[in-house]
């Protein structure tokens, strides 16, 4: 018990006194928790995208989360750190460590570069020792809540939330932005599901000043959709909001970019009643299908579109149609057979 409290005390010194050379703190400067995460989440899974275990949930100084808020799948991505040790800095949920590794992967593969992942999920107690940290170094809540969100703030807390670092430059400041890692992350993330959330143009609606490290994972529909309206969270949920939940959950990127923007428009413009008002499954297939259809390139099918973003079709998406030679081959035979007595 002495030595825990010792050790905390010690780490909220180190804290204190090292905090002010970056936006955020160094990764290795950063405490690490000592009790394991608690396993429990605080409400029943996959109720709305928009709940705190949704990963649409918009976490802001308006929009907290509650203390005890722990997510329930945390685990380590198998991407490269710094240095080892990092582990339990950069734990994440499930779903965006899968798409954190993909990636990394990607980066290295597409283009040669190392992304290295220096924090992850914090819990609030973690948060609130960062916070008090910056306080410290800055002499305001005020400027420190600029760069470092107040314990209950975070979306780190959510555990969909990294920061990501170059091998070029370990601090996590603006100059990631300019270097050749952090450009590709600005370019690629979508296509892993990741959004740039606190960007230059933004500060005044998110509250934050540039943080070209800072990815949050909302799935790669969302992440695509924002990317290409290029507006920030705060804005995109309050358009997105409006939609029946099976839109959320089951529209493209190319759907939900082009409802975004009718419903962000001066004089907003509701989707039509088929799609707000779908019930059964097939009605919401259908549904989903026509209203995509309008914002489909020349050429392109809904199918193609939809299984770009969502790998493997559920089972209600529709039949898969390839024009391939082996899948026309097939269909003539099976022409034949109908044909033949
Ligand atoms: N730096 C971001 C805003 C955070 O502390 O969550
Ligand atoms: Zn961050």
């Amino acid at each position: 018990m002495r030595s825990t409290l010792t050790r905390r005390l010690a780490l909220a010194l180190v804290c204190l006194s090292l905090f002010s050379f970056a936006e955020e703190p160094p990764e290795d400067l950063m405490p690490v928790e000592t009790a394991p995460p608690l396993a429990e989440p605080t409400q029943p899974p996959g109720q709305s995208m928009l709940d705190t275990d949704g990963i649409l949930c918009l976490v802001n100084r308006d929009s907290k989360i509650t203390k005890n808020y722990v997510p329930a799948d945390l685990r380590m991505p198998e991407v490269a750190t710094r240095k080892k040790g990092m582990e339990e800095r950069i734990l994440m949920r499930e779903e965006a460590a899968q798409a954190l590794e993909k990636m990394f992967q990607a980066a290295k593969r597409e283009a040669k570069y190392t992304l290295y992942a220096a924090s992850g999920y914090r819990s609030y107690g973690i948060q609130q020792i960062l916070f008090n940290g910056k306080v410290e170094a800055v002499g305001s809540r005020d400027a420190a809540q600029k760069t470092v969100a107040p314990p209950g703030t975070s979306e780190h807390q959510l555990g969909l939330a990294m920061d990501v670092q170059a091998p070029s430059l370990l601090n996590l400041n603006r100059a990631f932005g300019d270097t050749e890692e952090g450009k590709w992350v600005a370019e690629n993330a979508h296509r892993f599901g990741f959004i740039i959330r606190y960007k230059q143009e933004w500060t005044d609606i998110t509250g934050y000043l540039y943080e070209p490290w800072h990815i949050r994972y909302v799935g790669v529909a969302h992440a695509q959709a924002i990317h290409a309206l290029d507006v920030p969270m705060e804005t995109y949920i309050a358009a997105v909001s409006q939609l029946p939940e099976y839109v959320l959950r089951g529209g493209t990127d190319l759907l939900l970019a082009g409802l975004a923007r009718q419903l962000m428009a001066d004089a907003p413009v509701l989707p039509a009643d088929d799609l707000m008002t779908a019930q059964t499954e097939p009605e919401q297939q259908a549904a989903l299908r026509a209203a995509t259809e309008p914002y489909l390139p020349a050429g392109a099918s809904y199918e193609q579109v939809l299984w770009a973003i969502y790998p493997t079709p559920k089972p209600t998406a529709g039949p898969r149609i390839d024009a391939d030679e082996e899948t026309s081959l097939f269909s003539s035979r099976q022409e034949q057979d109908v044909l033949s007595p």
